[in-house]
């Protein structure tokens, strides 16, 4: 039987699962669903990535050891899992001793091959990324928490692996999917590729594999993590178990951790003398709007309150069919719901609806049978539309053409619309009830195929339609016209999609989880453009003795802003001075008047506001301040 080995990145088990982790996640468990489907035999391997300074830390914040802390955490995936319907066949965490003790025989037999030494070494280290960076990216003011560490450590020669990684990319294009990432990897190969640092001084810190040759040191979380691909399937622990999987079909991770798999990774196994995963393939982001969804930026989707609102399958359906694999999607509750109303809503659970209750109501729920002859040419086509989609779905799987084979499936539904729309059994029951029988058998048909082709994508609901017509359950590959058989009786059934119309008011209202009030994050506080401005005029609003409508500048820009300062200023007061704006607030009406912006200040003595005002040369209009 083929073999088909997928994997997600094990997740950090200190993040709270959101819905960029629930992507990729669904993504693997599609694919290895399809690939039951198709008779391979499957292993799927999803995890926590258990160990390094962010869990040691965030355990000693809590006051609690952090095997505990990992414990409690690792749940929230476990339980999102389980929630989300995946099928994976096993769950690795690094701190497992099946998995430990497989990194210290990787370690050992490197270090005994002469593949890592130690040496001095002195950089900037991001807390945050876990990782040394360069003088480039330190310049780039986009890392957090970067200290100047200087220190031993132990070196694994990557760099002597270049070549030969340059050589295996290049002759294989499926191995780094898809091609820009390709290109990516190339690119970043051209410069000479340095020696990694695999390990931390326990004086740093502890909560990691201890290296097997030098109790100072644990590994480096990386190496750890990126191992629990082969320690999951028995590497060094059972020979036949290892051979049966490995190497992996697809390693599915994010763009975001790219270098790590398509650098790192190969090279720490050519070292180690074992083969290469077949292809690594980075999906996009999934943003909200316009931004990256992160947990410091408070906008992340929690999937969990989506799945509350509308039901799993609909959003699995939804993350797989709106990504185009390997670009960036934006996630809104707006897409969420026209996606949802229009495809399963209308397109597939009205027409499941429509078959059913016509043939519960003209041929007593049971399913119809054909007419020989039938004017053939409506069946036809549709019986080929069918054919052909059950044809290209498994190519398009396989080239990783996900959305194309759901987009492929849907054309299918909407072709059962036409036809019934064609054939209109509604009238032909009038004059001729076989020739309705045949209609709607035609139509059930191609539905029942359709649901089973989604049915990786939507296994709950695409069961309900399999019963609701009174479809068998059936082998896996059973996509061929006409298993349907007449006679069967009908199931019960609900409308697998009811009509959504709350979601994007209910998700509007939701605040963030875990931010306190009064705390803002560097991030949000980023997000604030406060400016030194020029007041250049300043008159009283009519009709209110609050209102100053200052004329203001910004350097290169002139704009209006509207202050409630009118009790404590007199408008000749103000002119010439420079104060302080939020440039960046949405502009606003106030009786009338723009306000683009508003201006600080604090409460003085005896409720008296006092504007925070600029004196310093240095300090021009327009200077960010920050
Ligand atoms: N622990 C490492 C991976 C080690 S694998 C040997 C890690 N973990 S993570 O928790 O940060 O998860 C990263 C993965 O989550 C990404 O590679 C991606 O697959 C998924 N996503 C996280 N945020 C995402 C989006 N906003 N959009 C899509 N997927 C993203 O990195």
């Amino acid at each position: 039987m083929p073999k088909f080995y997928v994997t997600t990145p094990i997740y950090y088990v200190n993040d709270l699962p959101h819905i960029g982790h629930a992507y990729t996640t669904i993504l693997a468990d599609v694919l290895a669903r399809y690939h039951r489907t198709l008779g391979d035999e499957v292993h799927f391997l999803t995890g926590t990535d258990e160990h390094g300074l962010k869990v040691q830390q965030a355990a000693q914040s809590r006051n609690t050891d952090p095997r505990a802390h990992c414990d409690e955490y690792v749940v929230r995936f476990q339980e999102l899992w389980r929630r989300l319907h995946i099928s994976n066949d096993d769950f690795i965490r690094t701190t497992e001793k099946r998995h430990t003790a497989v990194v210290q025989r990787l370690l050992q037999a490197l270090h005994d091959k002469g593949e890592l030494y130690q040496d001095e070494y002195e950089g900037w280290y991001s807390v945050s990324e876990e990782r040394f960076i360069t003088k480039k990216e330190l310049d780039s003011g986009e890392f957090r928490q970067v200290e100047k560490v200087k220190e031993r450590n132990w070196f694994f020669r990557m760099s002597a692996y270049q070549e030969r990684l340059i050589e295996h990319i290049q002759e294989h294009p499926e191995f780094i999917q898809p091609e820009t990432r390709r290109n990516e990897v190339l690119g970043f190969l051209r410069k000479p590729l340095g020696d990694l640092c695999i390990s931390r001084p326990k004086s740093r810190l502890t909560w990691g594999v201890e290296l097997p040759f030098d109790p100072d040191y644990v590994n480096y979380v990386w190496f750890d993590a990126l191992t629990n691909y082969v320690s999951a399937v028995g590497y060094t622990e059972d020979d036949k178990r290892f051979k049966d999987w490995w190497p992996a079909d697809v390693h599915l991770i994010g763009k975001d951790i790219l270098t790590t798999h398509a650098v790192y990774w190969p090279t720490m196994l050519m070292a180690a003398g074992i083969p290469l995963p077949r292809t690594i393939f980075a999906h996009g982001w999934w943003l909200m709007g316009e931004e990256k969804m992160s947990k410091s930026l408070g906008n992340v989707v929690r999937p969990l309150d989506l799945i509350d609102l509308v039901g799993v399958d609909p959003v699995r359906y939804y993350l797989m069919r709106d990504m185009v694999l390997g670009q960036d999607a934006s996630f809104t509750p707006e897409a969420f719901e026209r996606r949802y109303n229009s495809d399963l809503a209308n397109d597939l659970g009205n027409l499941a609806n429509r078959i059913a209750k016509f043939i519960r109501r003209h041929f007593e729920a049971r399913v119809p049978g054909l007419k020989q002859p039938a004017d053939t040419t409506f069946d036809e086509a549709l019986k080929t539309g069918a054919e052909e989609i059950v044809r290209q779905v498994p190519q398009l799987i396989s080239e990783m053409r996900l959305h194309e084979a759901i987009e492929g499936i849907m054309e299918l539904v909407r072709q059962v619309n036409t036809y019934l729309e064609q054939t209109q059994p509604w009238h032909q029951i009038k004059a001729d009830k076989d020739l309705a029988g045949n209609s709607l058998y035609h139509a059930a048909e191609a539905l029942r195929i359709a649901a089973q082709l989604l049915h990786p994508v939507m296994p709950n609901r695409m069961e309900a339609i399999r019963r609701m017509i009174g479809a068998e359950k059936v082998s896996l590959n059973d996509f061929a016209w006409g298993r349907l058989r007449p006679g069967t009786p009908l199931g019960e059934g609900e409308i697998p999609f009811p009509r959504l119309d709350t979601l994007t008011a209910a998700s509007q209202a939701e605040p963030p989880e875990e931010q306190p009030e009064n705390v803002v994050t560097f991030d949000d506080f980023q997000k604030v453009d406060l400016r030194v401005a020029e007041v250049m005029a300043a008159e009283r609003v009519a009709g209110t003795d609050k209102l100053l409508k200052l004329g203001i500048s910004l350097g290169e820009e002139e704009r209006q802003i509207v202050a409630g300062i009118a009790q404590h200023y007199e408008p000749e007061q103000l002119t010439g001075r420079r104060i302080v704006v939020v440039a960046n607030l949405q502009p606003v009406k106030i009786r009338g008047e723009e306000s683009r912006g508003m201006l600080l200040a604090a409460e003085g003595k005896d409720g008296k506001l006092v504007l925070a005002t600029v004196d310093d040369p240095e300090m021009p209009a327009g200077l960010r301040i920050g």
